[in-house]
């Protein structure tokens, strides 16, 4: 089960997939690397992996739905069971959207704080429970169908790098997890229900 994983930044969750995809009986494993942007510590988790990366950059195109096609082909060339959008900072396009299942992480709630400031906004509302949630993406901004979501209790003092930290560390044992059972049990979509297991492949 082939995963293409596209990020923007510091790559943790691209590192628990990698991790994961270590042991056989994970059942996927990650094919390649896409970023938007280049000289991320990402790419250099990638590298040091022996995963093959590639950068297709918004700026190095007309429009974004020329480089929303040069993306959806690149991904193509690793011939993807599903995409993982960890930290990927772009809105994905139709040329994308259309050829792949993908998977997003977001570190909040959703449909509470969606958008760039996720940890930000729940820190400035007052929320005393925020969260992570890994959802199909769809042509929205985090909008797409919720796969599975975890609680994380806001604690006093907590700033956005603390909340942020701590959020972190469950997303990524949920991405795991959620990958992993997508790769070994199948999934369906009936309206926003997804299901994980009772399908083949
Ligand atoms: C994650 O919290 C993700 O949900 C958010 O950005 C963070 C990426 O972290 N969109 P990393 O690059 O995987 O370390």
């Amino acid at each position: 089960f082939r995963l293409v994983v596209l990020v923007s930044g510091s790559g943790t969750n691209l590192q628990a997939l990698l991790d994961a995809s270590a042991d056989p009986a994970f059942g996927a494993r990650v094919v390649a690397v896409g970023a938007d942007r280049d000289g991320i510590e990402g790419l250099a988790r990638a590298e040091r992996a022996g995963v093959p990366t590639f950068v297709v950059k918004l700026s190095d195109f007309p429009t974004r739905q020329e480089w929303d096609a040069h993306l959806a082909a690149r991904i193509a060339e690793h011939e993807p069971n599903l995409v993982v959008s960890a930290g990927f900072m772009k809105i994905l396009g139709p040329h994308v959207l259309g050829a792949f299942p993908v998977v997003n992480t977001h570190p909040a709630l959703l449909p509470a704080f969606p958008g760039t400031h996720a940890v930000r906004d729940a820190l400035e509302y007052g929320v005393r429970v925020t969260g992570c949630t890994i959802h199909l993406v769809d042509a929205g901004v985090d909008t797409g169908p919720v796969i599975a979501q975890e609680p994380v209790r806001v604690e006093e003092g907590d700033d956005e790098a603390t909340l942020h930290e701590r959020i972190k560390t469950v997303e990524r044992r949920l991405l795991v997890d959620v990958v992993g059972r997508m790769a070994r049990e199948g999934w369906s979509v009936s309206g926003r229900r997804v299901r994980i297991g009772g399908t083949e492949g």
